[in-house]
């Protein structure tokens, strides 16, 4: 784990209520895929190159349309109000002073506006609440919606359920009923592409793609919903080559440095988000603590790119090692 990360987490602890300390940190089950998310990263095995010009490293890319100086996203979570007083305001702002991409939960303290952004959509049982939510977005600004497949029931926590994700009235909980049929529909509603995300499979990320799926986001929900399900770093070739460069592919799930998030990009991911380090972040320092989170990591991800001879992202593609333990074979 990067020191500054390291850093903010155990700060967290301190400064955060202990039950939503736990809400944050814990998984679903055993929280076996929680452990083994951050795990598989280091079976990861890199090919470095030898004699390139690295006096640059360059981390910027465009996603979808929007231009960005770092492949690091903040992944959607829940409701930061819990953490700070200014919530999501907070973390949009460090986001964008990091030249990161900010998704926002559906289950956010409250609506903001980051520059750029996703709006990540639960479909809820309600539907016309659904369609204002994601109107609402696209009238906010955001690039794209980001639906959340492996969400038809909230899991039970391992370490206790936490009142408000609890108190949820029916109409505003998740559908179990929804289909990849939704991909069309929050499309035409919203006028957005859509990605989906929570897809662990080479098969779903295709069947994804042919419902119009503008991308796919790989992802365990950071160990959350069903327990023992695949760590990300080991569906994730599977699914890059299902998806075979048709769309971009996104991965979040135990990242915790700049040498896990290239051993993401290096397996063919186009952008890595982070979850819980955002969260500690947040805690820990509001909208500053989250830009120094991710600049840390940005700055990370350059110095192991120079080391592997990476240059710029299209440099990183490849450079991971099929035979190792994450890699196939
Ligand atoms: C406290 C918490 C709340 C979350 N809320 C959501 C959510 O509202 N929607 C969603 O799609 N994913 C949610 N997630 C999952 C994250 O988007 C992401 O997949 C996961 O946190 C990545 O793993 P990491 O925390 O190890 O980086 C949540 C995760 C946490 C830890």
């Amino acid at each position: 784990m990067h020191p500054l990360l390291a850093d903010q987490e155990a700060r967290a602890r301190e400064v955060l209520p202990a039950e939503v300390h736990a809400h944050w940190a814990g998984g679903s089950g055993e929280e076996t895929s929680l452990a083994e998310a951050t795990a598989a990263w280091r079976d990861v095995r890199l090919r470095p190159r030898v004699l390139r010009d690295v006096s640059r490293v360059d981390t910027a890319l465009t996603l979808l349309g929007a231009r960005l100086r770092t492949p690091v996203v903040l992944a959607p979570t829940a409701l930061h109000g819990l953490g700070h007083p200014d919530g999501e305001r907070a973390t949009a702002a460090g986001a964008a002073r990091a030249g990161a991409l900010t998704a926002l939960s559906t289950r956010a303290s409250e609506p903001v506006a980051a520059d750029p952004w996703w709006q990540q959509v639960y479909v809820l049982r309600d539907r016309a609440r659904t369609v204002d939510l994601v109107q609402a977005a696209a009238a906010r600004g955001a690039r794209a919606l980001v639906l959340t497949g492996d969400t038809p029931y909230v899991a039970r926590k391992a370490r206790g359920d936490f009142g408000p994700q609890v108190d949820v009235p029916d109409a505003a909980r998740q559908d179990p009923a929804t289909t990849l049929d939704e991909v069309g529909r929050l499309a035409g509603a919203s006028g957005l592409p859509v990605l989906v995300k929570g897809v662990l499979r080479g098969d779903d990320a295709a069947a994804c793609l042919d419902a119009g799926a503008a991308g796919v986001w790989v992802s365990g929900h950071g160990g959350r919903q069903l327990d023992r399900s695949v760590a990300p770093a080991r569906a994730l070739p599977e699914v890059v080559d299902a998806v075979a460069g048709r769309a971009p592919v996104l991965v979040d799930g135990g990242v915790r440095s700049g040498l896990d998030a290239l051993c993401a990009l290096a397996l063919g991911a186009d952008a890595v988000a982070v979850g819980r380090p955002v969260l500690w972040a947040l805690a820990a320092g509001g909208a500053d603590g989250v830009a120094a989170c991710l600049d840390a990591l940005t700055a990370d991800l350059a110095a192991a790119m120079a080391l592997a001879g990476a240059a710029s992202l299209a440099d990183v593609r490849g450079l991971a090692d099929p035979r190792g333990p994450a890699g196939g074979a």
